[in-house]
């Protein structure tokens, strides 16, 4: 196979950074990268990350997930509008007690995270149809699988991410265009820095102090615990994707962190959904300490075996 373009979005920091500067940096020379970003003013740190590879195997553009102009004219400036593999990876978080969000930034989230990759597929699928081959590669995220408290919003966009990937897969297939689904855990990136630092001005006025209570004082407290814990690196998400689009047949979906795959099996193991409630239920609100003792354990068997 000859040498292959990925255009990568949301580059500017965390997985879509690494990623666009692994595939860059391949000492077989695989790859030509499209690397993306809604801000070109934040071009620096892929810049310097990129380092000999810029405008050789790297290039940098402009592209904005929820405009659909930025998209096509980013497509078009490229030779026959070719890429081989699109890696969609640009997306925002949310965190928080719903009462406490609004509804237009509920929308925005979904104009990124869903409407995003929508509009990126609605461009690319047909070029991919016509030459027969192509890979979309999606970051989704264990929480498209099974949702978690607080992060409503967010779960529900990487459900609907699913939900479209699992349907166009099957036509895509026809015309030998592959999907995968990558579904990474908690990984250290800015976007966790992100959602901490709004969650942590939120005004949470708007609901009950025993919400507001739980919200601040377990759910905060443990997430940092379990990024800290069990969190990825951005490189290790990246390896795992290269990986990924090297495969001959590569898996519509695939968890980056083993450490989360049983509590996604939970959800498959029992179909009324009474397993996982209740695992989560009593996990969080009646057995902190044994929560407590779980993420030590993981953190030496992350330590032990890396996430892989
Ligand atoms: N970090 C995690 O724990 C985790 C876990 C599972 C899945 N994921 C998924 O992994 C992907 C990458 O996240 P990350 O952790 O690497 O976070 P990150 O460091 O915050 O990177 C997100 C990237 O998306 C870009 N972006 C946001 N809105 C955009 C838009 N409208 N158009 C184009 N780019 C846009 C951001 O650009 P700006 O700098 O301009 O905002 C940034 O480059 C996301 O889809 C996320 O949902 C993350």
């Amino acid at each position: 196979m000859g040498t292959r373009k990925v255009l990568v979005t949301g580059c500017s920091s965390g997985i879509g950074l690494a990623l666009a500067v692994r595939l860059a940096k391949d000492k077989l020379r695989r790859f030509k990268v499209v690397a993306t970003m809604r801000d070109l003013d934040k071009r620096e740190a892929l810049e310097r990350a990129a380092g000999k590879s810029l405008n050789r195997s790297l290039e940098i553009r402009q592209l904005d997930a929820t405009c659909e102009d930025s998209i096509r004219e980013c497509v078009n400036s490229l030779s026959d509008r070719q890429v081989d593999v699109l890696v969609n990876n640009a997306g925002v978080g949310m965190i928080g007690p719903l009462e406490c969000q609004n509804v237009s930034a509920m929308q925005e989230l979904f104009n990124t995270n869903f409407f995003g990759l929508v509009r990126l597929v609605k461009e690319l699928l047909p070029d991919m149809k016509r030459r027969q081959s192509g890979h979309i590669i999606v970051m989704g995220s264990v929480l498209g699988i099974q949702g978690l408290l607080f992060n409503d919003v967010y779960a529900a966009s990487k459900f609907a991410v699913e939900g479209f990937c699992e349907s166009l897969a099957v036509q895509a297939m026809k015309f030998n265009v592959k999907m995968t689904l990558v579904e990474p855990g908690p990984v250290v990136t800015e976007f966790e820095k992100k959602v901490y630092e709004e969650a942590e001005k939120m005004d949470l006025s708007e609901t009950d102090e025993e919400t507001a209570r739980i919200f601040r004082q377990i759910y905060l407290k443990y997430s940092h615990e379990v990024f800290y814990s069990v969190g990825q690196t951005p490189k290790e998400v990246a390896e795992k994707t290269l990986q990924l689009i090297v495969s001959k047949n590569p898996p519509f979906r695939h968890q980056t962190n083993r450490l989360y795959r049983p509590l996604t099996a939970m959800k498959h193991a029992d179909p009324t959904g009474h397993l996982p409630l209740d695992a989560f239920y009593k996990m969080i609100f009646q057995h902190d300490h044994m929560f407590n003792a779980s993420l030590s354990i993981l953190r030496i068997l992350h330590r032990r075996m890396g996430a892989a």
